[in-house]
Formats: C-alpha cells, structure tokens, sequence
C-alpha cells in the first residue's frame, strides 16, 4: 500500500506519517529532508541558491551522507523552499522518491507533492492542513518547549511566506490531488489527527 500525505509547512504531516507508518508496519520517507539537505549543502557552499542550473547539479549530487546533521530547523525549511522552486532540482529527486514508493511492501511517503507529481496512484492521498495561526502556534510552542524563545508573530509570517512559496510556484505547486482526502488538524489533538488518519486509510485501502 502506498500513502502519500501533503500540506503546508507545520501542518502534523510528518507526526501522522511516521505514526502510520509504524502502525501498518511500512517504510517512511520524508521527502522535505531532502529539499532541505540540497538547500543546506548549497548554503554551506556559498552557491546561489536562486540559480536552477547550480541548484540541479548540487540535487543530482546528493547523497546518503548529506541527509545527516540537523536539517529541521526553520532555517533549512526557508532553503528548501528556495531551491524546491527550481524544475532541475524536483526532475533530479523524482526517481528516488519513486523508487522507494515501489518497495513491495509499499511506503509512507509525505511532501508537497506527492499525491499529484510523485505518486498519482497511490492508494491513499491524505491532504493534512490547519490554519496558519494554529500551525505557528504549534510551532512557537515546540520551540519554546525547547528552550528557545521566538516571537509568534514571526513564525507566522514565515509560515505564510513559505505557504506562498510552495502554493505559487509553477513547477509541482503545493495543492491538493483531486482524489486527496483532506484532513484539516485546525482543532484536532495529535492523538485525534493519528485516528482520523487511520480511519481514513482503512475506508481508502
Ligand atoms: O516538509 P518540509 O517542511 O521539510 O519541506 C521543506 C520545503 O521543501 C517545503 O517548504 C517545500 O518548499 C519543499 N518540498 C517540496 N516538495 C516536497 C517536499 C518538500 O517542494 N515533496
């Protein structure tokens, strides 16, 4: 079976499918990991990012071992989205991401574009969103249970930012698959998001 799970930055799409994942007992790729690490071993290269030709070279050499290190920050999400923009760099990470769907067990797979570019047959296509005020509450409380303080008003704008990004750009536009079951997280509990997506999956499979 394969499930593929989209929304906007902050939305619980990485929560819901690692959960998933481990209750059907399938492999789990989170495709932003990968935006974030081509962003990421740009910046560290001083190569510009807003350049499609550099960004593609930099995606077709990804490897494993750039997956490593810290790529969840706010800072690799604002790269990723920069260099996600460029047709190169999505072309380059289709095959991977494809592969892995083609697993015989089948796969978890979350992002932007997944149910309408990677996988338009997957068996399940779950659109997970929340308003951008509950997504940068969520966020500013996870920051702050960490110990780092940051203004909500700022994490808001850049969650609108990156929503604008994502959702604007001509090449695979964050929007959900005509087929997608969406779940809006707004007013659910992570624990009755898990559940809604579950009960999703199984009227779906
Ligand atoms: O999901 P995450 O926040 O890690 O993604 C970071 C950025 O990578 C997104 O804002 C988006 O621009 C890009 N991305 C994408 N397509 C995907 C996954 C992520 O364009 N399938």
């Amino acid at each position: 079976m394969i499930i593929a799970i989209d929304g906007p930055a902050a939305a619980g799409k990485g929560t819901l499918a690692t959960r998933l994942a481990a209750r059907l007992g399938l492999p789990y790729l989170d495709t932003g990991l990968l935006y974030r690490a081509i962003g990421r071993t740009m910046a560290d290269a001083g190569a510009d990012l807003d350049d499609p030709e550099a960004a593609g070279l930099f995606a077709r050499a990804l490897r494993p071992e750039h997956l490593s290190g810290d790529l969840r920050g706010r800072e690799s999400g604002e790269l990723a989205s920069r260099v996600a923009v460029h047709p190169p760099v999505r072309e380059a990470l289709v095959a991977f991401q494809r592969d892995f769907a083609a697993r015989p067990e089948g796969a978890v797979l979350d992002g932007r574009d997944i149910g309408t570019v990677i996988c338009p047959d997957a068996d399940v296509k779950l659109f997970v969103t929340a308003s951008a005020e509950v997504r940068a509450r969520r966020r500013t409380d996870e920051l702050a249970a960490k110990g780092r303080a940051v203004d909500y008003e700022r994490i808001l704008a850049e969650v609108r930012e990156r929503d604008e990004r994502d959702s604007s750009r001509a090449a695979a536009p964050l929007k959900p698959a005509p087929d997608a079951v969406l779940l809006d997280t707004s007013a659910l509990g992570i624990d009755e998001a898990f559940e809604a997506a579950v009960r999703i999956v199984e009227t779906a499979a």
